[in-house]
């Protein structure tokens, strides 16, 4: 395992994200609070504070009732905690169902944290939005394929880019998005072929979840990828650590020790 230097330890901007496509893949973590955050710091490109954490970390079955002010507290304490990775805020469901809201609400993401971006799901259909932002000076990075903030109407996870039909569809998104100034799109749960048509299409970069390893870049979820989220894990995430295990090893040992009386020792008191 190598050890890399990010962006000459420099702040990552957009425009170093942009360079990257096709040169050097780009990585993106989610983190939902300032204690990772500070771990992921100058180690990863982008840090995306994702609305996922409504299911790690508010124990809910889906992202969708996630809101505007607990995406704006979390991503508060990640730019607190990170000073080097391009911070990007997930706009909850509902916050950007019309031009006046994504504006409305993306305002007070640029206005009450550092976030550079924001991140909204959706292809041609949401394209008017991602245009109306980006013409206010809001960056936004689009997300197409499997579409969590979907699930209920779609009835499930639905991998997409199954068909030749399926795979144009997606590059007409991906292009859409491009066209109305997204800086980046993050495609979810597709066959590597469609992430590979994608990512040849557009000259912005792709950043790959599920979607094999022909994308200009990869993100996964923090707590899937050290083990800590086990409600499901699905084929795509690969597990670099047993935090769950490891945890549940610590707590077990400090309630046997304080049980025996052997914690606190002298060591640990005054
Ligand atoms: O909410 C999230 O963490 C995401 C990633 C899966 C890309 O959108």
């Amino acid at each position: 395992m190598s050890i890399h230097t990010i962006n000459n330890n420099k702040k990552v901007t957009l425009s170093t994200i942009a360079k990257m496509k096709g040169k050097e893949p780009i990585v993106m973590l989610t983190a939902y609070d300032a204690l990772f955050a500070k771990l992921f710091d100058g180690k990863v490109e982008m840090i995306l504070v994702g609305d996922s954490l409504n299911m790690s970390f508010l124990g809910k079955n889906d992202t969708l009732s996630a809101t505007m002010d607990q995406m704006i507290y979390h991503t508060q304490a990640v730019c607190n905690g990170a000073e080097l990775p391009l911070i990007v805020l997930d706009m909850p469901f509902g916050s950007y169902s019309t031009v006046d809201d994504a504006i409305h609400n993306a305002t007070r993401a640029y206005r009450e944290t550092d976030a550079q971006a924001i991140k909204i799901e959706g292809g041609k259909e949401r394209a008017h939005i991602v245009e109306a932002l980006t013409q206010n000076s809001i960056a936004v990075l689009g997300h197409i394929g499997l579409m969590p903030q979907f699930l209920r109407s779609d009835g499930g996870y639905i991998i997409r880019g199954k068909t030749k039909d399926d795979i144009k569809r997606l590059v007409e998104d991906a292009k859409a998005l491009e066209k109305a100034g997204a800086f980046a799109i993050v495609i979810e749960g597709v066959k590597e072929e469609a992430a590979k048509a994608i990512t040849k299409a557009v000259k912005i970069p792709t950043i790959g979840i599920g979607a094999g390893n022909s994308t200009d870049g990869q993100v996964l979820v923090w707590s899937d990828m050290f083990g800590f989220f086990e409600a499901f894990k699905p084929k795509f995430v690969k597990e670099y650590m047993g935090g769950a295990q490891m945890i549940r090893e610590g707590v077990d040992q400090f309630v046997d020790e304080v049980k025996s009386r052997e914690f606190p020792s002298e060591k640990y008191s005054y």
